[in-house]
C-alpha cells in the first residue's frame, strides 16, 4: 500500500440481530469467561425490525481506542469490550503467525480502532440489547482485522447471549465442559428459511422502573438458589434434545410447550433466587392467561410466550394465527393510539373477533398495558454492509452525526 494512504482509516459495517432464547441461559461457572451452568437455545430475530449497526475504523494515526454508543462516547476500558478486543487482536496474530494470507494486509495490529453502533430500537423499550451489540462488535472487528472462523467464543465473552447472535435461525449454545471455555460455543441448528411459517411479536410492555440486570441477577441466582441448580443438572439437558428435535420436526405444539414451560421455569428460579427477583409484572401475567385461554378455546396450542430478564412478552406462533391473535392482543390491551401505529414491522390483516372467544377469555382490560408490537420473524446472522454511505465513521474515523 502507498504510504500516502496508509493514514487513512480502514473502514468496515456490519449489522448483527437481537435473539429471544427459547431455552433459557441463567447462571454462570466462570464469570470472566462467561460460561454458563446449562446449554440454551434461541431463534435469531430478523434484522428489517431489530438490529445493531457497527462501523469500525482502524488507523495508524489514531492516539487511542474510542467507542461511541447510540451517538454517545463510552468508556472503552469496560472489562467485557476489552476482552473482545485483545481476543481478536490475538486471533489476527495468531492467524498471521500461521501464515493466513488473508489476515497478512496492511492493517497493522498496533493500530488504534474506532467504534461506533448503533441499534435501531429505542433502548428504552427494553429490549436486550447486549446480545446485539457484543455480536455485532465482534463480527465487525473480525471483518476490519481480515480474521474469519469460530468467532461466537469470543461473542460469548462480550455478553453470554451474544454468541447465539453470531448466526441465523436456530442456535444452540453448547455449554461445553473444558476450563478454558474452547468448547462453549454456538452452533446453528437450523437456517432462518427452515421455518418460514414461525411469527414472532415483541408484545413491548409499559414499564417505569428499570429491573436488576441479568449479569447480577443470575449471580446470586446461582449463589442461592436449588432450583437453579436442579434445572441446570437434570431438567435442561434433556429439554436441549426435545427442543432440537421439535425445531427439526416444524412441530409447533411440542415447541410451543416447552418455549412456555422453559420460560416459566426460568421465572421460577428467579423467584427461588434470595432476595427474590422479579421480573414479570402484571400485564405480563395478563399475557400468560391471555395465551393458555386462547389455546384452550382452540382446542390446540397455537401460541407461545417468553419472557427474558423484563416484563415483554415475545410471542410465537403459526403466521396464519397471527391476525386474530393480535386483535385479541388489542382487544385486551387497548392501546392510546390508533391500530398502524400499535403494530410495527410485518404488516398484519384485520380479523374479525368472535363475540364467543372475548366472552371464554374472561379477562378484565387492561387500556395501555402494552405500548406497541414489534411484528417479526427468523432471520440471518451478522451481516456486511457493502455500501459505504452507511459507515457511521467518517473518514477521519469520527462518529458523521450524532443518533
Ligand atoms: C434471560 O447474556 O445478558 O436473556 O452473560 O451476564 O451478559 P451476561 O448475561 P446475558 O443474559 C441473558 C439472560 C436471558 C436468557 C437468555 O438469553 O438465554
Amino acid at each position: 500500500m502507498p504510504e500516502d494512504s496508509m493514514d487513512k482509516p480502514s473502514i468496515v459495517t456490519c449489522t448483527a440481530p437481537v435473539n429471544i432464547a427459547v431455552i433459557k441461559y441463567w447462571g454462570k461457572r466462570d464469570e470472566d469467561l462467561i460460561l454458563p451452568i446449562n446449554s440454551s437455545l434461541s431463534v435469531t430475530l430478523h434484522q428489517d425490525q431489530l438490529k445493531t449497526t457497527t462501523t469500525v475504523a482502524i488507523s495508524r494515526s489514531f492516539q487511542e481506542d474510542r467507542l461511541w454508543l447510540n451517538g454517545k462516547e463510552e468508556d472503552i476500558t469496560h472489562q467485557r469490550l476489552q476482552s473482545c478486543l485483545r481476543e481478536i487482536r490475538r486471533l489476527t496474530r495468531k492467524r498471521r503467525t500461521d501464515g493466513d494470507a488473508r489476515s497478512t494486509d496492511s492493517v497493522g495490529l498496533s493500530h488504534k480502532v474506532h467504534i461506533c453502533s448503533v441499534n435501531n430500537f429505542p433502548t428504552a423499550a427494553g429490549l436486550a440489547s447486549s446480545a446485539a451489540g457484543f455480536a455485532c462488535l465482534v463480527y465487525t472487528l473480525a471483518q476490519a482485522f481480515g480474521v474469519e472462523g469460530e468467532l461466537s467464543g469470543i461473542a460469548r465473552q462480550g455478553s453470554g447471549s451474544a454468541c447465539r447472535s453470531m448466526y441465523g435461525g436456530f442456535v444452540q449454545w453448547i455449554m461445553g465442559s473444558k476450563d478454558d471455555g474452547k468448547d462453549s460455543v454456538a452452533q446453528q441448528v437450523e437456517p432462518e428459511s427452515h421455518w418460514p411459517e414461525l411469527r414472532i411479536l415483541v408484545l413491548v410492555a409499559s414499564s417505569e422502573r428499570k429491573p436488576i440486570g441479568s449479569t447480577s441477577g443470575m449471580q446470586t441466582s446461582v449463589q442461592t438458589s436449588l432450583l437453579l441448580q436442579h434445572r441446570a443438572e437434570a431438567i435442561v439437558p434433556r429439554r436441549m434434545v426435545d427442543m432440537i428435535e421439535a425445531v427439526r420436526r416444524k412441530d409447533f405444539p411440542a415447541f410451543a410447550e416447552l418455549t412456555m414451560k422453559d420460560s416459566n421455569q426460568f421465572h421460577a428460579t428467579c423467584l427461588d433466587t434470595h432476595p427474590p427477583i422479579f421480573y414479570l409484572n402484571s400485564v405480563s401475567q395478563q399475557i400468560i392467561h391471555l395465551v393458555h385461554r386462547y389455546n384452550k378455546y382452540c382446542g390446540e396450542t397455537r401460541v407461545a410466550y417468553s419472557f427474558d430478564a423484563g416484563p415483554n412478552a415475545v410471542i410465537f406462533i403459526l403466521q396464519q394465527f397471527v391476525p386474530e391473535f393480535v386483535q385479541l392482543v388489542q382487544h385486551f390491551f387497548p392501546p392510546d393510539r390508533n391500530g398502524e401505529d400499535f403494530i410495527k414491522g410485518l404488516p398484519v390483516k384485520c380479523a374479525a373477533l368472535p363475540m364467543e372467544l372475548k366472552q371464554n377469555i374472561g379477562l378484565e382490560p387492561v387500556p395501555k398495558g402494552i405500548n406497541y408490537i414489534i411484528s417479526t420473524k427468523a432471520g440471518p446472522g451478522p451481516r456486511v454492509v457493502d455500501d459505504p454511505s452507511q459507515h457511521l465513521l467518517s473518514a477521519e474515523g469520527l462518529p458523521k452525526k450524532t443518533v
